[in-house]
């Protein structure tokens, strides 16, 4: 066994844990407090609070956390919380959003709030006979959620559709009961698997005890029981539009019409070639993950959905479009939102907590039309620069400051630097003889 493996390590406690790291692993040696223990916060309740979150912790990976204000979202403002490290994208966020404020904001539809989960089985009889007793399946795993789904449908949520569908074609035996939820304000994670695992045994308990199903056939073998990602029918629009001469002028002098017809002509590059789209998606994602993260929503089925939905018709394509029609310049986000503002994360981790707050502590729907006009805004603002003065300019701006950090620059030499800079273009080597030659 490699010497650098260990046992019970979730036995140690975590000066214990940053102690045999520190042994086993690390290159340089922090002398003083180690940086581990730097981040630990001096609250130890809300530090109990995060290190529930996970396992193994040793300390806590700070983020920036941002504002954008200014998002008009179907004539209210809001100051919109954003988590993420990449330089400009909250500029670019804020600067959408007072665009867009001052052209009537951004205007939300919800499509749909369908959740699906997902029991995998395998069985062996007849697909007529599954068929045929199919309703008298559904109406007995029902009956038996019972209990499990009661708050949920008091809340106004539970059991949408249950479906029975064959894949025997593509391996024998193969069934699945394809389930869609309606969970309100949560994200339904839990609730969704609890009542899919609860239909597994149920399944299990009907073949065996329904007495419809012939001795030798009462075997069901299930595979598993989990929700799915994919919830194209959890899904949100954000649009926003003017008359093509409200749309003002633009760096280096390009008047309204080139600059929309140069936007409709990036979004349709976006439609037509998978790897822009995934560039363009991923901008769009720039923005939706840094709310999701900030309060407290699962970014990573965010992104799984929102990936497998540019991708339903078989090619990866641009989750926005954009429409110049009579006079009319028209941009729009359709993004799938699984996410919640009740349960998970959302009250438990303190910021997340706020960051609610901060949007006036909305339903999930409210929280996905913000959400998605986040996407749009930073979509916007990536065109607009990429068709105008390309994005290095006002990335490089942004990033100026982490060079300069970086160089270990005073606040004097970073007043100095961002003046040298304004009319020139930011670079690591540029930066460094500016520093050289002032110091
Ligand atoms: C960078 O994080 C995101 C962009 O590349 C998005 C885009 O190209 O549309 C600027």
């Amino acid at each position: 066994m490699n010497s650098k493996s260990v046992s019970g390590f979730s036995k140690l406690n975590k000066s214990q844990k940053i102690e045999w790291l520190s042994q086993n692993y690390l290159v340089e040696s922090d002398d003083e407090q180690s940086t581990f223990e730097t981040y630990w916060l001096p609250d130890q309740n809300v530090q109990k609070v995060i290190d529930g979150f996970s396992e193994n912790t040793i300390s806590n990976f700070i983020m920036p956390y941002g504002l954008a204000p200014n998002f008009m979202i179907d004539g209210k403002i809001f100051c919109v919380p954003m988590v993420i490290e990449e330089s400009s994208v909250v500029a670019a966020a804020s600067s959408a959003a007072k665009y867009w404020l001052d052209r009537g904001g951004f205007k939300t539809t919800i499509l749909g709030t369908t959740k699906v989960g997902q029991v995998h089985f395998k069985w062996f009889g007849k697909h007529a006979l599954i068929e045929s007793i199919f309703p008298d399946i559904q109406a007995y795993l029902l009956q038996n959620v019972g209990p499990l789904i009661e708050n949920m449908s008091k809340r106004g949520g539970g059991i949408t559709k249950i479906e029975l569908i064959n894949f025997t074609d593509d391996e024998p035996g193969l069934y699945q009961i394809r389930v869609n939820f309606e969970t309100c304000d949560s994200m339904g994670a839990n609730f969704i698997n609890s009542v899919l695992e609860n239909f597994a045994s149920g399944l299990e308990e009907y073949f065996v005890d329904s007495g419809l199903i012939p001795d030798e056939l009462r075997d069901v073998d299930i595979i598993m029981s989990i929700l799915s990602n994919y919830t194209p029918d959890c899904l949100v629009r954000s649009e926003v539009s003017c008359k093509i001469e409200d749309l003002g002028t633009f760096a280096n002098g390009m008047m309204a019409e080139q600059l929309a017809e140069k936007f409709r002509t990036a979004v349709k590059i976006a439609h037509i070639d998978p790897y822009r789209a995934t560039t363009h998606n991923k901008g769009i994602f720039n923005g939706i993950d840094s709310v999701i993260l900030a309060t407290g929503n699962d970014f990573r089925a965010t992104e799984a959905a929102g990936h497998a939905f540019a991708a339903r018709d078989g090619q990866y394509r641009s989750l926005s479009y954009c429409e110049i029609k009579d006079g009319i310049f028209r941009f729009w986000l359709d993004v799938p939102l699984a996410i919640g503002t009740v349960g998970g994360l959302t009250s438990l981790h303190p910021l997340a907590k706020k960051s609610l707050d901060v949007l006036g502590n909305p339903s999930a729907e409210q929280l996905m039309r913000i959400i998605a006009s986040v996407g749009l805004a930073q979509n916007f603002a990536a065109i607009r620069s990429l068709v105008t003065t390309g994005i290095q300019q006002g990335h490089m701006k942004m990033h100026l400051m982490n060079i300069l950090n970086h160089l270990g620059a005073s606040d004097s030499e970073c007043s100095d630097a961002v003046v040298f800079f304004e009319d020139k273009t930011v670079s690591f080597s540029g930066v460094r003889d500016f520093l050289s030659s002032i110091r």
